[in-house]
């Protein structure tokens, strides 16, 4: 079993080089779903097939699923946006604006990670290609399980124990809705699905990451920085790939002097990342 991250800047080519990857394993006989974190999804485009949200053939041995956050939060967390939508309507918010609020923004990531962990575990795939947010997000995402263990360990149990005891109170005095055993329900299943997945993108012999650049000066500077972020997450980087190299057979001087500068910077690129 093994997991391929792919991430960099915004347009690089993530989209196609994941999916790409993932077609190319499924030829080797791998079975292989590639799924996208990125709301703005591409996926579906890449392969020219529609997506679902659930994972979807694409070809012999591959399968294919760009995730509906929405969807997602809907079916899952239902008790804890009710909730939300309470407490936002005690504090004053409209109702419309309540319901807005109440997604939580970085939900993707929370419902990818939960999916990742799924593919990876439950004995159905050989690869699973992630067709990553750029870097920004990714970073989030990958921070993700750190911050959510940090919030479950030193609040939530606390923060449960004394709803219990001080709810009725609390209701009559102030009366701010309190969260139900519903809510702290919803959002136990929903950390349990997200146990074990830092261990498991962490483990260089299942998860690594791909750094996809393109031989320009800003796009290897922040590929810099993803690779300094990821290895101080303890992610694997195992490869960096060029992509968008202009062919050789285009001899116009214009072309010729771009060529030039590509090749100055795929210089820079081998020299920050090789071997
Ligand atoms: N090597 C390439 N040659 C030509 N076009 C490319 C190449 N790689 C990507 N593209 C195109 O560039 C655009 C952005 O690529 P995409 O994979 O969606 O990037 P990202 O996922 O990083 O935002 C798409 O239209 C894609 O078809
Ligand atoms: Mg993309």
């Amino acid at each position: 079993m093994r997991i391929l991250l792919f991430t960099g800047k915004g347009g690089v080519g993530k989209t196609t080089v994941a999916a790409a990857t993932a077609a190319q394993a499924a030829e080797f006989g791998m079975r292989t779903i590639v799924c996208s974190t990125d709301p703005a999804h591409s996926l579906a485009d890449a392969f020219d097939v529609p997506l679902g949200d659930r994972p979807t053939p694409i070809a012999q041995g591959l399968f294919g699923q760009q995730l509906n956050a929405r969807v997602r939060f809907e079916e899952a967390w239902d008790d804890v946006r009710t909730y939300l939508v309470d407490v936002l309507d005690w504090a004053g918010a409209d109702a419309v604006e309540a319901e807005e609020l109440a997604v939580i923004p970085g939900l993707d990531e929370v419902f990818a990670l939960g999916d990742i962990k799924e593919f990876a575990t439950n004995g159905e795939y050989d690869l699973v290609v992630v067709d990553c947010a750029p870097t920004a997000e990714t970073i989030r995402l990958l921070s993700l399980p750190d911050v959510l263990g940090w919030y479950m360990d030193r609040m939530f149990d606390t923060q449960r124990r004394l709803t219990r005891l001080a709810r009725p109170i609390l209701q009559r005095v102030s009366g701010v809705p309190i969260a139900g055993d519903g809510v702290f329900g919803a959002i136990r299943r929903f950390y349990e699905r997200l146990d074990g997945v830092r261990e498991l993108l962490t483990d260089g012999d299942i998860t690594s990451a791909r750094l996809v650049v393109n031989p320009e000066r800003l796009v290897v500077a922040e590929a810099r920085r993803t690779f300094t972020y990821l290895s101080l997450f303890g992610y694997h980087v195992d490869a960096v790939i060029a992509n968008r190299i202009l062919p050789a057979e285009l001899d116009h001087p214009w072309m010729t002097q771009w060529r030039a500068t590509q090749s100055a910077h795929l210089d820079v690129i081998a020299e920050t990342f090789a071997p």
